[in-house]
């Protein structure tokens, strides 16, 4: 059964439902496995290697003909012209969070460019479209990742975002399956983005310790650090994070340490392994392929199983 609805048609793909952004995981090996999946890849700039990333949008040329976004992480990014930076690159489809929406979305926009932003809140959502974004990426605090030290989870601010506003809505926080799509579709929104389990995908290029970390982590194996600074942040249970949870004096960013030596050096102790809760319910490393392939047929399976039960 084909999928066809608003994010379908604004982002050209098969399957509405995109790879989170994420720095110096988001690059063109996995991005491009989910996108040629028919779903949508998406490229970092959360690193800040402005470089590395437009060689990775050039390798994305190569390695797919099907369409790809990138994400404007604000609070991330410091070059001044980051806007023209993704104009240049040619995409057609951006994400911009961690930051005012009023700052970039009518320069994105007057060049022809999708704009989602991505909000944790009502309030963020209401401002966003009034600085007139295309939709909105809806992130509950499951999800991982930097987060709003106000945390709402998915289930309360997807239905509230939705009975307010009319622009179309892809669902981040807890998803990995059809039957997760199928709630969200069901609280309103028309398109899901998973970070968490692509990071433990078989693209991912993290070490494999994250990955296995992952894989046995339980539900109740994430922290939610920072609350009383700012950013806040989901990650996984290590000795660190479990360290910081309760300690408030301490802005855990102070302790992030160097990201790429537990992303790619596999030393978990080393920075802090941004992770959501859905690790609970990820008991494999599973091809992209496989695991859209999959959520595309437990969603259809799932709303047919319902509609036969409850009509
Ligand atoms: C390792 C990691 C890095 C992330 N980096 C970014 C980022 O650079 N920009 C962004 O908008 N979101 C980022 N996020 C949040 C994701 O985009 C996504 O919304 C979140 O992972 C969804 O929840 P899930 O982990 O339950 O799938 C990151 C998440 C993870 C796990």
């Amino acid at each position: 059964m084909p999928f066809k609805n608003r994010i379908t048609e604004m982002l050209g793909v098969d399957i509405p439902l995109v790879q989170a952004p994420m720095g110096w995981i988001a690059r063109s090996q996995l991005a491009s496995a989910v996108s040629n999946a028919g779903a949508l890849g998406i490229i970092e700039t959360s690193s800040g290697e402005l470089d590395a990333v437009r060689e990775e949008i050039l390798k994305m040329r190569d390695l797919t003909d099907k369409p790809f976004g990138v994400n404007i992480a604000q609070a991330f990014v410091r070059d001044p012209n980051i806007v023209q930076f993704v104009i240049d690159q040619g995409v057609k489809f951006v994400t911009t969070s961690a930051g005012n929406p009023e700052r970039y979305t009518k320069e994105l926009k007057d060049a022809g460019l999708t704009v989602f932003h991505v909000v944790p809140s009502l309030d963020a959502a209401l401002k966003a479209v009034d600085a007139g974004v295309d939709g909105l990426v809806v992130e509950g605090s499951e999800g991982g990742g930097f987060k709003n030290p106000r945390d709402v989870s998915t289930m309360v601010l997807l239905p509230l975002i939705r009975s307010k506003v009319d622009v179309p809505i892809i669902a981040a926080g807890g998803f990995l399956d059809g039957a997760s799509m199928h709630a969200a579709f069901a609280l309103g929104a028309e398109g899901i983005q998973m970070g968490t389990r692509m990071v433990s995908a078989a693209e991912s290029p993290v070490h494999d310790n994250w990955k296995k970390a992952i894989v046995n982590a339980k539900e109740t194996d994430t922290v939610f650090l920072n609350r009383a600074h700012s950013p806040a942040l989901r990650a996984l249970r290590t000795e660190k994070t479990t360290r910081l949870e309760f300690e408030n004096d301490t802005n855990a960013m102070t302790e992030f340490g160097k990201a790429t030596d537990l992303y790619f050096g596999g030393d978990m102790e080393a920075s802090i392994a941004l992770t959501g809760q859905v690790a609970g319910r990820i008991d494999s490393v599973r091809p992209v392929a496989e695991v859209i392939a999959e959520v595309k047929q437990q969603f259809f399976a799932s709303l047919e199983q319902m509609s036969r039960q409850y009509s």
